[in-house]
């Protein structure tokens, strides 16, 4: 079969023949692979730069996808950490890790929400216990998880959801989506006037980190009317730095609880127990990001566009 193949941490993946897979279990299975995502994550596990990589080489990347089994039945599915991954015309999955889509799902559809949908999902319901009309900051939110975070804040029952984000064409386009305001985010004033707008929130969920968030939490704690009004600050990407300078006082003055939600803050029992769920509101269309599939023979490219687009970029083996 054909893959796409990390051979070096240094370029993108090479579209070339492997072996072909095989089932290892009673509860594995080869699937044709349909779509897969080409999320961040999967770029930073092809360059070696994820926190849960290995050196391991040769690699076909790819951490989730959509593909029909012997079974006959359309599948999501997620990969546990491996070196054989879901960009290739088959891979083999855990049938406990993977839902079954209604046949009429598109695959390309679920391969490029699911991944950052779930970022805000289970951040919102299994980090927190998030209660209906309270006020979220996404922070971060012109991206494609930023987008879905700004719907399913409000899906959750947000009273009210502030999106700031850097690019002014795709902030502009939020409120059609559920934002009830918008913020820019710039440097300097900006983040001190996002702070303000922000000051009364209770949940951040923070697709930034960097420099920005330590700004932004400063600001908001400054700001704040009643400081010791539970603030909750959910740190789920790191696109402006994966280290921030967190002021000492901010953690004493306010109340202010700073946690994780990713990889190995949720249990994967929890994280497949939400699937279902986010799956269905994918497959109906309430929930969207914006998908360009490029068939898996043109990865190097794809990789390429990936780095230029705003569009989920979803690999396709059949097209
Ligand atoms: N923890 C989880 O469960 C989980 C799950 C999925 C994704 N994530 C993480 O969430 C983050 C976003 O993922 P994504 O799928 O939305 O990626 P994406 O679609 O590529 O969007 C990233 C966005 O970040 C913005 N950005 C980049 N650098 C920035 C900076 N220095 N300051 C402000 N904004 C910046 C860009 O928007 P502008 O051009 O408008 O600035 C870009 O569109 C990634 O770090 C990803 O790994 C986490």
């Amino acid at each position: 079969m054909y893959a796409a193949v990390v051979t070096s941490f240094d370029a993108p993946p090479r579209y070339e023949h492997v072996p072909t897979p095989r089932p290892g279990g009673p509860d594995q299975m080869l699937v044709d692979v349909l779509a897969a995502g080409l999320h961040p994550r999967v770029r930073s596990q092809a360059d070696g730069s994820h926190y849960t990589s290995t050196a391991e080489l040769p690699l076909v990347p790819g951490i989730d996808g959509v593909g029909r089994g012997p079974d006959g039945l359309l599948r999501y599915f997620v990969l546990p950490d491996t070196a054989v991954g879901a960009m290739a015309q088959r891979t083999v999955i855990d049938a406990r890790r993977s839902i079954v889509l209604p046949d009429s799902s598109d695959p390309v559809a679920v391969a490029a929400a699911m991944n950052p949908a779930m970022s805000c999902w289970l951040a919102l319901r299994q980090r927190i216990r998030f209660e209906p009309g309270q006020r979220v900051l996404v922070l971060g939110a012109t991206g494609n998880a930023g987008r879905l975070a700004v719907q399913i804040a409000r899906l959750l029952g947000a009273g009210a959801v502030l999106a700031a984000g850097r690019d002014a064409g795709r902030l502009a386009a939020l409120p059609a989506l559920g934002a009830t305001a918008t913020v820019p985010l710039g440097g300097g004033s900006d983040l001190a006037a996002l702070g303000r707008a922000a000051a009364e929130v209770d949940v951040v969920l923070d697709y930034l980190w960097g420099e920005p968030a330590a700004a932004v939490m400063a600001a908001v704690v400054t700001d704040r009317a009643d400081r010791s009004r539970p603030l909750t600050w959910i740190q789920i990407g790191s696109v402006a730095g994966p280290t921030a300078a967190i002021p000492s006082a901010a953690l004493r003055a306010a109340r202010l609880d700073i946690l994780g939600s990713g990889q190995g803050s949720i249990g994967n029992r929890d994280i497949l127990a939400e699937l279902p769920a986010l799956a269905d509101r994918i497959a109906t269309g309430a929930l969207a990001a914006d998908a360009r599939a490029v068939p898996l023979a043109e990865v190097e490219r794809a990789w390429a566009e990936a780095a230029r687009t705003t569009e989920r970029v979803v690999l396709v083996p059949s097209a």
